[in-house]
């Protein structure tokens, strides 16, 4: 939801945060804008439209200046429009501000900032920040130098406000100097030679610098070319936290893919193996997990599980379930975070919590992780993105190491949560009643997935020409069962994401009582098929659609056969533990949801009105 790039040194900041902005489209991508400070002003640059549109108006501008703030936008409040663009400027020229989040008492400040004679531009509740802080920068007393002035305006401001900020806040009166701050959005300060920047999200930093702060919410920083000042609202000093970023600006380029959908797919394996490294027992028959921060006992203690998380992860959850409960017998409870914030549910007294995110600063995630702790409950994060704010504030987690996911359609992230999600089943199955050599065989199993990735990966070509022939049709049907059914939902959720096509994940027993009705020749049904005691109810289910004119896409372990003519395609999976096979099977409804998006001509790895990053509610 909105991405911020700032810039305070010797370069010129225009290009410099062109460059950000373009690694964070994917938090929002409806308009984009740019204020560098240069002569004795402001100069601005916004245009509706991606960032390469913004670029280009750019080009035609003499940026000089080496101080900077830019803005790429996801709409909350007000339409897509030149004015509703970020920077918003204050209407005495003082003031200059990015902001991702959403100010919730902004129509009260308006109110009052009218009456003091302060003018708006634009519907957004960030252009009121804006006003207000040149409001308290104009009643201001120079104190301890005129950058404390600067500071402490935007510290009062912030005081008045209710909802959540991440900002980055220019002033012609004191060039050479940024502000920024955080409540409830991420934002990451680089530490660079002679100068620093700010940004949503570390891949806008990286090709500058690897030396990087997570700001905590309530914190404040004051930046020049050569420091910076942590503090925070309450005026207490911070002593930064430097860290390192362990990955290079190489890992978030596109390479010799299309798209980073793409690309991600097919970095599965390699980050199937990375979830895996060094997670496993010395014995071989178990899982490790160094930042549980809870011991065997501890877990013996526990009576069930509640995983929520939101889109993409909530299927995760979904399949932790089934595998936690299949595996280790223990109960677990599945919400979707956005509710279990507002449901107050009943819960037991020795639940342990996890929530699922691959960004770690989706907002509804964020704050059922909030409640549950504040219940009294621990609460674990299995946490992608290194440092985030869920990472931070849970009580342990595990990371994912998938490596940055720049497409908004998760890929590499879901499976390698499904992999944790199947190790941390082992994890508490081999402290129940789960015997060696089946925690070595599933083991076994687990190590193989990388490899059988691949193999599936090699289908792509067959898959595609699959695509190339259902790409016409506008409602699918995805249908699975145990495991499975969590894979028709993403299935469903996927072509729904980036080819706007009518999907529904269902599981497949329950397709007769309401979704059967959708089944003709212009519906397609894309089968995921167990092996097991349910192949068999499958198969019926199949049938049941191939007599009322159903086309039907099958998804097939390899050394199961269908009925002849049951199936218009099949796409094969390798034979695979029980535990893998959610993964292997995510595969190919990966790439059906890719190769149909392209087909159609959809704009894969931006599809239209979705952020990566939800941080607003
Ligand atoms: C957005 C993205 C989804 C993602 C969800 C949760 O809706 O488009 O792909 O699954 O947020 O994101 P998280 O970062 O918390 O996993």
């Amino acid at each position: 939801m909105c991405g911020i790039v700032g810039y305070v040194g010797r370069q010129k900041a225009a290009a410099i945060m062109l460059e950000g902005l373009k690694r964070l489209e994917y938090r929002g991508y409806d308009s984009a804008g740019l204020a560098v400070l240069q002569g004795d002003g402001i100069t601005l640059v916004k245009s509706i439209g991606r960032v390469a549109a913004l670029a280009k108006l750019a080009s035609s501008r003499k940026l000089s200046g080496t101080c900077g703030i830019s803005h790429t936008r996801w709409a909350t409040h007000g339409g897509v429009t030149d004015a509703n663009a970020h920077p918003h400027v204050s209407s005495d020229g003082q003031i200059a501000l990015v902001h991702n989040g959403v100010i919730e008492n902004y129509v009260h400040m308006k109110r009052f900032l009218l009456e003091k004679g302060y003018t708006f531009k634009s519907e957004t509740d960030t252009e009121v920040l804006a006003n207000l802080i040149a409001y308290h920068y104009a009643k201001q007393p120079a104190v301890n130098g005129e950058g404390s002035r600067f500071l402490e305006a935007v510290r009062k401001t912030l005081l008045h406000v209710e909802g959540t900020y991440g900002i980055a806040v220019l002033s012609p009166a004191h060039p050479g100097e940024m502000v920024a701050a955080r409540k409830g959005s991420p934002l990451i300060l680089g530490v660079g030679e002679h100068e620093h920047l700010i940004a949503s999200d570390v891949s806008a930093l990286v090709s500058r610098t690897q030396n990087v702060v997570y700001l905590k919410d309530g914190e404040l920083v004051h930046i020049t070319p050569a420091g910076f000042t942590l503090s925070t609202l309450d005026l207490a000093d911070v002593s930064p936290v430097i860290d390192q970023v362990t990955w290079s600006v190489d890992e978030a380029e596109l390479g010799e893919h299309p798209h980073f959908m793409r690309k991600e797919i097919f970095e599965q394996p390699l980050a199937l193996e990375n979830a895996m490294r060094g997670r496993f027992s010395a014995d071989g028959s178990s899982a490790n997990f160094g930042g549980l921060n809870l011991t065997p006992a501890d877990f013996r203690t526990i009576d069930r599980f509640v995983f929520t998380s939101c889109g993409t992860g909530w299927h995760a959850c979904l399949v932790a379930e089934h595998l936690i409960e299949r595996f280790a017998r223990i109960p677990v409870e599945v919400d979707y975070a956005s509710e279990f914030r507002y449901r107050n549910a009943p819960l037991d007294r020795d639940a342990l919590f996890f929530v699922i995110s691959q960004s770690g600063e989706t907002i509804d995630t964020l704050a059922a992780l909030r409640e549950a702790k504040r219940k009294g409950y621990k609460c674990m994060a299995i946490c992608n993105v290194v440092g985030s704010t869920i990472a931070r504030e849970a009580d342990g987690g595990i990371y994912q190491h998938a490596g940055p996911e720049i497409g908004v359609a998760s890929t590499k992230a879901f499976t390698s949560q499904l992999l944790i999600s199947a190790m941390f089943a082992l994890y508490v199955a081999r402290m129940r009643d789960m015997s060696f050599a089946d925690g070595v065989e599933y083991i076994a199993g687990l190590k193989a997935v990388p490899d059988l990735a691949r193999r599936v990966l090699e289908q792509a070509p067959h898959i595609q020409n699959i695509a190339l022939r259902y790409a016409k049709y506008n409602d699918f049907l995805f249908l699975g069962r145990l495991s499975l059914f969590p894979i028709a939902l993403e299935g469903a959720l996927k072509l729904k994401e980036i080819s706007y096509i009518h999907a529904e994940g269902y599981p497949a027993a329950e397709m007769k009582h309401g979704p059967i009705a959708l089944i003709s020749d212009q519906c397609p049904s894309v089968f995921l098929v167990p092996k097991g005691e349910l192949f068999n109810k499958v198969l019926s289910s199949m049938q049941e659609i191939k007599a009322r004119k159903g086309l039907i896409i099958a998804i097939v372990p390899e050394n199961l056969e269908l009925p002849e003519g049951l199936a218009d395609e099949v796409i094969t999976i390798p034979d695979c533990h029980e535990a893998a096979l959610p993964i292997l099977a995510t595969i190919p409804v990966q790439l059906l949801s890719y190769y149909i998006a392209v087909a159609r001509g959809c704009d894969v790895d931006k599809p239209r009105n979705l952020a990566k990053s939800v941080t607003v509610e």
